[in-house]
This record gives structure tokens, C-alpha cells and sequence, in this order.
């Protein structure tokens, strides 16, 4: 199945107001890829300014709570990112579940929070080097996926049209070391039995991201693969330089 190649950049914890001009280099370079559906997502400090300072071009948080209110000190909700400008958010990636100690649970109810409140939804999962290493990484990422996918009202929001999947191999994140596209391959096929045991056909018209050491040297022969449907990407994406080249790749 033909799927649009989605192809979003994940900031972490880079960019204040004098890396607009950075941001607007992005965003008018990836305009013409117009068969690419682009996006960066921010700190949410950043967000509102950039929305207003770059007209046409989507960004996101890179988390969000799984209530729109309330006591929880120094977090942002899908309301409060959707005020800001935002139409995405990454839940669930893999410095978070590791670093913030998110549950498969936790990340459901962001994923759920944030559909069912409009915004679109990058899950991400992936498995440490030591599951791989023990040859367990197909059972575990399945197994993560299973636990972390929205039901519900949530889904029934947002499933296919504005959810997808990012595959991102923790061990593969800011290294360098990306994975062989028979590993893509492998776990991107079954990720996709996953979703269309979850959701029926609509599973096949989830988008299936790939993420960790993406770059413009091998960004090619990863959208090459089946069942990749486009990368997060990291450090690659905190310059037009950097990132253009992988947007143009997927076009
Ligand atoms: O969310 C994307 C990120 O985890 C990948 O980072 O620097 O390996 O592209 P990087």
C-alpha cells in the first residue's frame, strides 16, 4: 500500500527564539516536497513563536500529559499545545520512557489524550541494545506496541489518518549506528501484522517511521524499505543543511 512518506524532525531539548531563521530555512525548503508530509517538533517554549513566524508548516510537542488539566507541575497537555499551535506530538519516545520512567500505560492514555483532543500522534517504541543483543527485540517491541496502542474514543479520533509509529532502536539514537535495513525490514513487517491486528485494515494505513542516526548518506536506502514509511529524526534535523536532503530523499 502506498502511504505518503511523513518525514518530521524531533528537536529535544534544542532551539530558542534566535534558531527561527534556522526554522524558516526548514520549512521553505521542505514546501517543495510537496508528496512529503514534513514537521518539527520543539520544545514547547518554542512552538508559538514559531508557528507565528513560519506560515504553512506543521510543528509539534514532543510530549504531552494524559489529562488536559490539572496539578502537574511543569507539564504541557494536548490543550495547551494545540493553544500554542501545535497540530502534533511525539508520546512515548524512548528518553522519556527510560528517563521519566512513562509506562506502556502512560504513553496509551497520552496517545488517547491527544487524538481525542485533535492533535496528530507519533507512538514511538524501540528496544535497548542488550534486547537486541539477546535476540529479543522482535517479541519486545511487539509486545511494547500491543501495551502502548490507543483504544477507545482516542483512537476512533485518530486512527490511521493522524497516528503513526516510530520504530526507533534506542541503541541506534545519536550514535551513529543505524540499523540494518533487513533489522528495519523485520520489525517494520511485524509492527505492521501488529497494527492490523489491532485495527483491522486501518492498520495498514498507519504510517510506520523509522528513527535513529538518520542522515542524508543513508536516508534512501532506509525509505527503501518496505513498511518504512518515512524517520524521526534527531540531531539531523536541527539544521536546513542536515535535514532538507532527508525530506528530499523521501520525496
Ligand atoms: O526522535 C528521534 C531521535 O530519537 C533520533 O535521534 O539523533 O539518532 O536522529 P538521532
Amino acid at each position: 500500500m502506498a502511504r505518503r512518506k511523513y518525514v518530521v524532525g524531533n528537536w529535544k531539548m534544542h532551539g530558542v527564539s534566535a534558531d527561527i531563521l534556522e526554522i524558516s530555512g526548514i520549512a521553505s525548503a521542505a514546501a517543495e516536497s510537496s508528496n512529503v508530509d514534513v514537521a518539527l517538533c520543539l520544545p514547547a517554549t518554542l512552538i508559538e513563536r514559531a508557528v507565528r513566524s513560519v506560515s504553512g508548516f506543521s510543528f509539534g510537542g514532543q510530549d504531552v500529559h494524559q489529562e488536559a488539566k490539572g496539578a502537574h507541575t511543569g507539564c504541557v497537555s494536548a490543550p495547551m499545545l494545540l493553544d500554542a499551535g501545535a497540530s502534533l506530538t511525539i508520546v512515548g519516545h524512548s528518553e522519556r520512557r527510560a528517563g521519566q520512567c512513562e509506562t506502556d500505560q502512560q504513553v496509551r492514555a497520552k496517545a488517547e489524550s491527544a487524538l481525542g483532543a485533535g492533535l496528530d500522534v507519533i507512538l514511538c517504541i524501540g528496544e535497548s541494545l542488550e534486547v537486541r543483543e539477546a535476540g529479543q527485540a522482535l517479541s519486545t517491541v511487539q509486545a511494547q506496541l500491543d501495551a502502548s496502542l490507543p483504544h477507545g474514543e482516542g483512537a476512533a479520533a485518530g486512527v490511521p489518518a493522524k497516528f503513526a509509529i516510530a520504530y526507533e532502536p534506542m541503541w541506534a539514537i545519536g550514535t551513529g549506528k543505524v540499523a540494518s535495513t533487513a533489522d528495519i525490514r523485520e520489525m517494520h513487517s511485524a509492527l505492521r501484522e501488529r497494527l492490523v491486528a489491532a485495527y483491522g485494515d486501518a492498520g495498514n494505513e498507519v504510517r510506520i517511521l523509522y528513527g535513529g542516526s538518520v542522515s542524508a548518506s543513508n536516508a534512501s536506502e532506509i525509505f527503501a524499505v518496505d513498511d518504512v514509511d518515512g524517520a524521526l529524526v534527531g540531531g539531523a534535523s536541527l539544521t536546513a543543511e542536515k535535514f532538507v536532503p532527508i525530506v528530499i530523499a523521501a520525496a
